[in-house]
């Protein structure tokens, strides 16, 4: 915690228009202090159709949980990413697509952008989606995919976008949660010169007896010859050929859902967490602006997939409210080979890239050709985002993708809080090597020990947030206990982020990773109790645990255990059909890193698995196991070490 603190001035790119840091204190001092009249200034960054009279209406009290921002607003999404710009910039690139191969590129204006958007909504509308009616959205990343989100929003339907890496039972699992009505995909995925079949995924999802709500199957044709379609879908394109290119935005309320999306948590079934219209695009443009100092018409580049959280914000939502130009890539880093980042960012001119660490240590075990054959001279500012960064990690992304002239802008956040959390401002705050420094406005980061205790000063604990802001999530989909549950139960009045956090004598923050069963494989969010209901549905497996472990590169790697059946013999052929079935069955960012088979699981004398152990088994950590002695048979230690993987 005593690392080297850069300050801005340190970098020779220096951020004209960015606040000083004596003015970020004292904004963000009225933030905390004046919310509303701090957001009802900043609430008017967005166009609304109808002015919002009152700001913020929050309490995190369990017992009478309730947010609501901008509440008698009302706007539409889609025409504040899009109609808005028209006027004057109908021509300047909204979208820049870079395909899997080097050579596909195409470029798409904001006037393009609004009449695909347009023409798919009034597709949409012809296949009787209405405002409210749930679409799936399972998609590569190629524009259509950014054409889906805004087209629902444009007529007030509520997307979920699915990650084009999960599996049919994933997506099955989505439909029957959020009752969606109908699909969006597409025939291939292309990633790494492979074209993969995409939509037999979505078909096998329907094809099973409890899925029953989709009512239509929109099939975008991504790849050069066409599939024979059956009769319940439609391709994209015949769809769309006679919709106009115009359609009027719906007036959306601005606590009317914009999508859901689903996450891990430490139990149970993947939750949809539920994402508001005003208060989320407020919070999605103004971190976009102020983190990275975005002007617009700049080349910007989040190399996130538009399933994840971080795709949604800043690569659609928050960009394009900013009239951004955003570069969407359908490929992978290290396709041709791993001097594609940098060939990327030289051949568009990207000023901005934001990524994750682990493509960042991913290219930097490579050795010395990412950085070979570009100049990344375009480069203003580097942000990461979705797991701790090392500081080895942070120092090579600075000087070899950077050559030491770009702030490293690592941001904390969730797929709960919308946006960006905890983060340095491009051109505004001193940085160090691994933290993520300090809070975005009226983000009140407090720590607290077990007993919900707040830890004053430098310190070390469980990271929750007192107060609210406009882009966290409503709810859970369906499940509004759970959301009480899971977030505003654990501490009184404040809301529990699931990590852990360290604060320095300089009031930075340093995450220190999940407090819960939550795993960060690559940046992908996991949960142990999804990972291992997925085991015991094979056949041969009686029982199973799931713990992360260190992984020099994906940070967290997945380390299984399980009890065959009695009777089962253990062989290598079936360890590579459990590997094999975990991919299949939910997703090849599932499959596990080390499967040991153990004769027993360590358990208490109540039954409940003592996970510490399996952890520190794991890590290798053998010799500090702690107590054992609430163990029912100590004696499955013993042979867990002896057989254990990660020597
Ligand atoms: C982790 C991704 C350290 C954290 C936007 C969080 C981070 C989880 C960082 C959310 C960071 C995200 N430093 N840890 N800069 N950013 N995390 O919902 O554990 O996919 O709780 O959202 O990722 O993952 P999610």
């Amino acid at each position: 915690m005593n690392a080297k603190c850069y300050a801005v001035s340190d970098f020779e790119h220096q951020h004209q228009g960015a606040l000083s840091f004596e003015q970020y204190q004292a904004m963000y001092k009225e933030s905390v202090e004046n919310p509303d009249a701090f957001w009802a200034e900043h609430g008017k960054r967005i166009d609304w159709i109808k002015p919002f009279t009152k700001v913020k209406n929050t309490s995190f009290n369990k017992d009478d949980l309730h947010i609501k921002w901008f509440e008698d607003g009302t706007l539409n999404v889609s025409a504040n990413c899009i109609d808005r710009h028209l006027a004057e910039h109908a021509d300047q690139t909204a979208i820049i697509w870079e395909g899997d191969s080097p050579d596909q590129q195409q470029h798409v204006s904001y006037q393009q952008l609004h009449d695909e958007v347009c023409k798919l909504a009034n597709g949409l509308k012809k296949l009787g989606v209405q405002k409210g009616d749930r679409v799936i959205i399972y998609m590569p990343m190629v524009p259509q995919a950014a054409y889906a989100m805004l087209a629902c929003a444009r007529i007030g339907a509520v997307h979920s976008v699915v990650f084009a890496g999960f599996s049919p039972h994933a997506i099955a699992d989505r439909i029957i949660d959020c009752q969606a009505s109908v699909v969006i995909t597409a025939d291939v995925n292309r990633r790494g010169g492979k074209a993969l079949p995409l939509k037999h995924n979505v078909d096998e999802a329907l094809a099973r007896d409890d899925v029953t709500t989709i009512k239509h199957c929109v099939v975008f044709n991504n790849d050069d010859k066409q599939l024979d379609l059956p009769s319940s879908q439609v391709w994209w394109h015949e769809l769309t050929k006679d919709c106009a290119p115009v359609c009027a935005p719906e007036e959306m309320n601005a606590e009317d859902p914009l999508f859901i999306l689903y996450t891990s948590g430490s139990t149970g079934k993947p939750k949809g967490l539920v994402h508001t219209s005003g208060g989320y695009l407020v919070w999605a443009s103004m971190t976009h602006q102020k983190i990275f100092n975005y002007s617009p018409g700049e080349i910007y580049w989040c190399a996130a997939d538009v399933g994840w959280i971080t795709g949604h914000t800043y690569i659609v939502y928050g960009p394009l409210a900013n009239r951004a130009t955003t570069v969407m890539f359908e490929g992978v880093p290290t396709y041709p080979d791993e001097r594609r980042i940098g060939q990327i960012i030289d051949k568009h001119q990207v000023s901005i890239l934001y990524t994750a660490p682990t493509a960042i240590r991913a290219l930097m075990a490579k050795g010395e050709l990412a950085a070979q054959d570009s100049t990344r001279d375009s480069l203003r500012v580097l942000g990461t985002v979705g797991e701790p960064i090392n500081p080895e990690a942070w120092q090579w992304y600075y000087e070899k993708v950077g050559k030491t002239k770009c702030q490293i802008i690592d941001t904390w956040w969730q797929t709960e809080t919308g946006g960006a959390m905890i983060t340095p401002l491009a051109g505004t705050t001193p940085l160090k090597p691994g933290s993520a420094t300090l809070p975005f406005f009226s983000v009140q980061p407090a720590l607290v020990d077990s007993d919900g205790k707040e830890l004053a000063g430098e310190a070390e604990g469980n990271l929750v947030l007192k107060g609210s802001w406009p882009g966290q999530a409503r709810s859970i989909y369906g499940n509004h206990q759970r959301f009480i549950e899971t977030y505003f139960s654990a501490y009184e009045n404040v809301y529990f982020t699931g990590d852990g956090c360290k604060r320095d004598a300089d009031g930075f923050y340093w995450i220190t990773g999940r407090v819960d069963d939550v795993l960060n494989v690559s940046g992908h969010r996991l949960g142990t109790a999804e990972i291992e209901s997925s085991l015991v549905a094979h056949e041969m497996i009686a029982e199973a645990a799931v713990v992360g472990y260190p992984h020099d590169i994906k940070g967290q790697g997945i380390y299984v255990y399980v009890t065959p059946i009695a009777g089962t013999e253990v062989s290598e052929e079936l360890t590579k059909s459990v590997r094999d079935w975990v991919r299949k069955d939910l997703s090849p960012i599932a499959t596990p890193d080390m499967i040991q088979w153990a004769p027993g699981l360590p358990k208490t004398r109540s039954g409940k698995i003592m996970r510490r152990i399996l952890r520190k088994v794991a890590a290798n950590e053998y010799d500090q196991l702690g107590d054992t002695s609430t163990l029912a048979d100590p004696s499955v230690v013993d042979n867990l070490i002896e057989n254990r993987l990660n020597r």
